[in-house]
């Protein structure tokens, strides 16, 4: 798979944060394909979390087409990265939206009460990072933040993803966990299609779910995901 590869003396042992902080821009500066299908179903200015964002590349593509976006990450150094990048843009020309920067997950979030519920969720690549409880959290949260019809549209590897000579199956825990052969971290916890929709069924209307690829991976071989397009349920 494409995520930084743990045979690679460059990525064993290092967090996220460093990475970013190691490294020009991992997955290049052009938009996920998770901001891409969010682009071209979206136009009128909105606001938008981006869950896992790294460097921002999506939060800044959004941006750019005058959403409002929070760009939401743990790692430090990948947000002081977006964080350059979306001052460097502002110096150059106007742009429609903006950027806020936090550090942290979905869980851990919390707005002003009296706060517009958000019209859209994006998160590339981050839901297999996160264990049962940690999945179940970001459902709840994601349920709980966005107004009804909003989007929720994100990417997470595929279980077709899964490579033998890279990562050993670890039985008993949760079912769909693999462990780098290295002991490497982290973890890569597969999302099959039918898991995904017993997830988020209950509060989204599920209207895509396929297996694809994030396009700037195609040169390295692509990391297969599992994509889903879903919209808030109302609230009985
Ligand atoms: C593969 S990167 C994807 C970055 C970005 N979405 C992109 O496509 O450019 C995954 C990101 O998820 C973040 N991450 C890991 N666990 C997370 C969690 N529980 N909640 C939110 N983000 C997390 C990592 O710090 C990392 O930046």
């Amino acid at each position: 798979m494409s995520e930084p590869d743990s045979k690679n003396a460059f990525y064993r042992g290092r967090t996220w944060s460093q990475w970013y902080a190691e490294s020009g821009p991992l997955w290049g500066n052009e938009p996920s394909i998770v901001a891409d299908l969010f682009l071209n179903r979206v136009s009128a200015p909105c606001r938008g979390i981006d869950v896992g964002c790294g460097y921002a590349r999506d939060s800044l593509a959004c941006a750019k087409r005058g959403h409002q976006f929070v760009a939401m990450d743990p790692a430090y150094d990948g947000l002081l990265k977006g964080k350059k990048a979306y001052e460097q843009l502002r110096r150059k020309r106007p742009i429609g939206g903006t950027v806020d920067f936090v550090q942290g997950t979905i869980h851990a979030f919390r707005t002003d009460a009296a706060a517009p519920k958000f019209d859209a969720i994006l998160s590339n690549r981050t839901l297999h990072m996160m264990s049962d409880p940690q999945l179940k959290g970001f459902v709840c949260a994601a349920a709980d933040l966005l107004k009804t019809g909003g989007y929720l549209i994100l990417s997470a590897a595929s279980p077709s993803d899964f490579s033998p000579d890279k990562e050993s199956w670890q039985p008993g825990k949760e079912g769909r966990m693999a462990q780098r052969k290295d002991g490497s971290p982290p973890p890569v916890y597969f999302l099959s299609q039918a898991f995904l929709t017993s997830l988020f069924a209950p509060y989204f209307k599920i209207h895509d779910l396929f297996e694809g690829t994030d396009p700037v991976d195609a040169p390295k071989g692509a990391m297969r995901l599992n994509i889903m397009c879903a919209t808030r349920n109302a609230t009985p």
